[in-house]
């Protein structure tokens, strides 16, 4: 490390803009900010910059789904990613989109580079296709019943049973997860980058630029073969088009780390920052991908073989982590630990769950365990009873004894100098990716605090007559004690840190500032810091979970809907045999009357084309019976009967909207007629 100011450009991966931020991936977030927040308190120049990965697929698909547009989509998804990352403290310098200007020249720009540099090749291949949908289907949207073990429903890459690996032609009774078709196979020209051009450059640049533990996993692959990678995919895709090839697109992966560098532009350009200083083949500056393991194939290999292929800077370093585990197993819906950061934001402060992280994270890979039960304690113990209990102990003898002045002295200078020192360990530790290391070296600077603290103990002295010069100056000494540890731990905690600044009447918390400790100075009314974590806040965290998982597998779940990219299969929605069971008919309204007693039901009278059925539905709050006859609707015909209060009911009517007065019925329009079935 130098003394002068760094110029550091760091990135998290940019998460998937079709589902909401959870837990899992807040571990790398809250990773990645600590460590800039870090570089920002020591003076460097350090940019974090982040984006919705919005391109592919799944995001066309569950667009299509919801029937919106795909940008609609990804509009919306991307303002509630950045709530709640603001909502944890996670401070980009800037969030951005992969659907950008900057993203599709940066994409365009080095897709030629590439193909001018003898990189690109072309090659036909075969694939599933949907006839129905006129889509090729990725591997994912295939599913069958597995060609070793007879599993049924299982996705085109690998059986779920028995872990058997193959290729989607080999599925037996094979289906598409779009539209329940029989998939085809289809022929069509792909567009492939040449990865084995850059083994020499590859085998090389890992050496020092991934993680020890990475580079015996990286050292496999080379031995398996660095293969072709296809980067295109055929209309109808959401991306962008190939710039020579019409009807092509970009696969999502080409373009998403391209997103990096997209993000960056945007900033530089709104402020004034030169973009090639930081990106160009002999960039003096730093550059840090923060990503977890499963996506490592495409950081460590693809990526910087890319930027050396179109003549850019690589990385510094390709930081991995370990992979979320709540209470010891994998994050799971049906476990109820699939926790949504706006649920723990609802109950619980950013801050606990950043130090609980903080605390157990290392530079490796490994992965990490929130167990509820310790994070609690752990949070408690340290933070409240450890750290903030440092200054309450002593806040108020300064502010009621001395009208908020601390002394003109240092009581214990050496102690002082001893948590001075200690920085330089903990910066280290920082620096390094080593939190845990960091968190255990900053609470054992505030057991040291304490135990000095316990030992002086003012609140005897304060009762003792001519003592009040020894009250002060202990307590100033625990207060200067205190901002040198909420120093340490600004990184992490960062409004305590804020909000530490303002009790101790001071401009800002710096590694730097604190080298001269405060004296003859006047500080604010203390304010509690922190609380602490209530059992009933974490209860009620795992119950809102429980109902928000319920919630959205009760919302009908076509199977579109399950998005293959995330790590966990979603389940409880139901297979495309089951929907085709489903009997669902056009009928006519012929009668609707109230229902004595009840507060939302019509009691219906619905014609099907012949065949007269009673229904009861929900559906008062939206409509006068008056208005419903004669109108029509679609109903499940071949709904069991159900003996209800008011009598027998013999089908359901689908209706539409959000609910309340917003329910929603055909109209009789456009040829649809009573009796016709609907597919
Ligand atoms: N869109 C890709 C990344 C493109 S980067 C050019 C993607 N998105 S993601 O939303 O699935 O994941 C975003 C990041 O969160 C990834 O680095 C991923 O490893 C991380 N995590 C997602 N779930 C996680 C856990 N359960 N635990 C820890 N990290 C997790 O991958
Ligand atoms: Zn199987």
């Amino acid at each position: 490390m130098t003394d002068s100011k760094r110029k550091i450009l760091v990135t998290s991966a940019l998460p998937y803009a079709n589902g909401p931020i959870h837990l899992g991936h807040l571990v790398e977030y809250i990773q990645t900010d600590i460590w800039v927040r870090f570089q920002k308190l020591r003076g460097n120049q350090c940019t974090y910059v982040c984006a919705d990965d919005a391109h592919g697929t799944p995001i066309m698909l569950k667009a299509d789904q919801l029937g919106i547009s795909p940008k609609e989509l990804i509009d919306n998804v991307s303002a509630e990613h950045q709530r709640d990352f603001s909502g944890f403290m996670v401070g980009f310098d800037n969030y951005y989109s992969t659907h950008s200007e900057e993203n599709k020249y940066f994409a365009s720009h080095i897709y030629t580079a590439l193909r001018e540099g003898g990189h690109i090749d072309k090659k036909t291949i075969t694939q599933a296709y949907d006839p129905e949908k006129e889509m090729f289907l990725p591997d994912r949207f295939v599913k069958g019943d597995c060609p070793k073990c007879g599993e049924k429903d299982q996705y085109g890459d690998s059986c779920e049973k028995c872990g058997a690996t193959y290729s989607p032609v080999d599925l037996k009774n094979a289906y598409s997860a779009v539209s329940g078709a029989k998939p085809i196979e289809k022929e069509s020209e792909h567009y492939f980058f040449k990865l084995g051009n850059f083994e020499t450059f590859l085998r090389s640049w890992v050496d020092n630029h991934v993680q020890e533990q990475m580079i015996h996993k990286l050292n496999e692959w080379f031995e398996s073969g660095l293969q072709n990678w296809d980067i295109s995919r055929d209309a109808p895709y959401w991306g962008f088009e190939i710039p020579d090839a019409p009807g092509k697109y970009f696969y999502v992966w080409l373009d998403a780390p391209i997103g990096y560098m997209a993000s960056f532009k945007n900033w530089c350009d709104k402020n004034n920052v030169d973009f090639d200083e930081y990106w160009s083949e002999s960039s003096e500056t730093e550059l840090y991908h923060f990503i977890g393991k499963d996506i490592a194939y495409f950081h460590t290999l693809f990526w910087p073989a890319m930027l050396e292929g179109a003549g850019f800077r690589k990385p510094n370093g390709v930081f991995c982590h370990g992979f979320l585990t709540v209470d010891g197993q994998k994050m799971s819906k049906s476990r109820g630990t699939f926790i949504m950061a706006e649920t723990y934001l609802n109950h619980l402060r950013p801050e606990y769950l950043r130090y609980y992280f903080a605390a157990k994270l290392s530079s490796g890979i490994d992965d990490i365990d929130l167990n509820l039960e310790d994070f609690r304690m752990r949070v408690n113990a340290d933070l409240v009873n450890k750290v903030v209990n440092i200054a309450s102990r002593c806040a108020g003898f300064i502010k009621k004894k001395f009208d908020g002045e601390m002394s003109a002295e240092l009581a214990e200078p050496e102690l002082y100098n001893e948590a001075i020192a200690a920085g330089e360990l903990i910066a280290e530790a920082y620096e390094k990716r080593e939190f845990g290391k960091a968190m255990r070296e900053i609470m054992a600077l505030a057991d040291k605090a304490n135990q000095y603290i316990d030992a002086a103990e003012p609140w005897v002295l304060a009762k003792q007559e001519g003592k009040e010069q020894e009250v002060q100056d202990c307590c100033s000494m625990g207060i200067n004690l205190f901002r040198v540890i909420v120093s340490y731990l600004a990184p992490v905690l960062p409004q305590v840190a804020q909000d530490t600044q303002a009790f101790l009447n001071i401009d800002n918390i710096s590694w730097d500032s604190i080298k001269a400790p405060l004296l003859s100075h006047k500080i604010n009314k203390f304010k509690p810091l922190m609380q602490r974590v209530d059992e009933d806040k974490i209860a009620a965290i795992l119950d809102d979970t429980k109902t928000a998982i319920e919630a959205a597998t009760a919302q009908a779940t076509p199977p579109a809907a399950s998005t293959p990219l995330t790590d966990e299969p979603i389940e409880e929605t139901i297979e495309f045999p089951d929907f085709a069971k489903v009997d669902l008919r056009v009928v006519r309204i012929a009668k609707a009357e109230h229902v004595k007693g009840a507060n939302k039901l019509l009691q219906l009278t619905l014609d099907l084309g012949g065949e007269t059925r009673n229904v009861f539905a929900g559906i008062k709050s939206a409509y006068e019976p008056e208005d419903l006859e004669g109108k029509l609707t679609v109903m499940v015909a071949n709904l069991a009967p159900r003996k209800m209060k008011f009598g027998v009911s013999e089908g359901m009517v689908l209706a539409a909207g959000p609910g309340g007065e917003d329910i929603w019925i055909l109209s009789p329009d456009d040829g649809a007629q009573p009796g016709m079935r609907i597919k």
